[in-house]
């Protein structure tokens, strides 16, 4: 046990860990530490990784195809503080009800595509979209857009 607590320090706070408050902000770091703005522009527009731009538009950012699916992200950073935003991207559902956005630190709760049809789906939780690392370095990028 002396070793489980020791580790908690050390290692991120884990998808099925996350506790939201009642508006859906997350309000301590997910790593313990701060993340990265410039780490967290990357993740925003790589379509591999975040790919955010496919719904958001953030005018800052040098990014082909931005989408307007969801709301523009410029001012983003007056509108939320960072808990508020944290816990957007891990999990927008527990801010908006309903939400096509994804969420992005979530592992367990899927509906397994294929089960239905195959029974072939993938066992065992998912891997998150995103890392808890990921996550912070998209919450620092938000904060820091702000309207001049
Ligand atoms: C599939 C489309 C989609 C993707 C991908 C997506 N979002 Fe969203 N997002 C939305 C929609 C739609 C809303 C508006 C909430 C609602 O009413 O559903 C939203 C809302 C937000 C908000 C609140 C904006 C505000 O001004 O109130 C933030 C912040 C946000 N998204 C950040 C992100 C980040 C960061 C990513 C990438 C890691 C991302 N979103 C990826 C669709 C998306």
């Amino acid at each position: 046990m002396t070793l489980a607590a020791g580790a908690a320090y050390a290692n991120p706070v884990a998808p099925g860990d996350v506790s939201f408050s009642d508006t859906g902000a997350i309000a301590e770091s997910l790593t313990g530490t701060p993340g990265d703005a410039a780490s967290g522009a990357k993740v925003l527009a790589d379509r591999g990784a975040g790919n955010c731009v496919a719904c958001h538009k953030i005018s800052s950012l040098d990014a082909a195809f931005q989408g307007t699916v969801g709301p523009s992200l410029d001012g983003v950073g007056d509108r939320w503080d960072s808990a508020q935003l944290r816990g957007l991207v891990a999990n927008a559902k527990h801010t908006f009800p309903g939400t096509i956005m994804p969420s992005f630190y979530k592992t367990a709760g899927y509906i397994r595509p294929g089960d239905e049809f195959s029974g072939k789906a993938a066992k065992g939780d998912l891997q998150p979209l995103l890392s808890a690392e990921q996550v912070e370095d998209v919450v620092a990028f938000l904060t820091t857009l702000k309207q001049q």
